[in-house]
């Protein structure tokens, strides 16, 4: 599914990158939001079946955007995208405190 920006990118545009592929984004949104914009279909598979996932609940819940920055397993969904981010998909599960 092709996801359409209510707003084009303009002056605000941001760029950061998931597995090595550069990422635009405005400022102000969520690594999720911007990989789907992207059309980034899977941001992990599962550790118990290699089954894709990607975002779905958008607030918080389901955890199925998890994705890796620096060796941390971070919600896409709850972080924001910023400039020079390394991202990558990940096989870390969370860490719910
Ligand atoms: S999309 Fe559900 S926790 Fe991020």
């Amino acid at each position: 599914m092709k996801l359409t920006r209510i707003e084009p990118l303009a002056d605000n545009e941001i760029t950061f990158t998931f597995d090595g592929k550069v990422i635009s984004a405005a400022s102000g949104d969520t690594i999720a939001a911007a990989l789907l914009a992207a059309g980034v279909t899977a941001t992990r598979h599962t550790p118990v079946n290699g089954s894709a996932r990607a975002p779905f609940c958008m607030m918080g819940a389901c955890y199925d955007c998890l994705v890796e920055i620096d060796g941390v397993a971070v919600q896409a969904c709850m972080t924001e995208a910023l400039p020079g981010l390394q991202v990558q998909r990940t096989t870390l599960s969370a860490s719910i405190e």
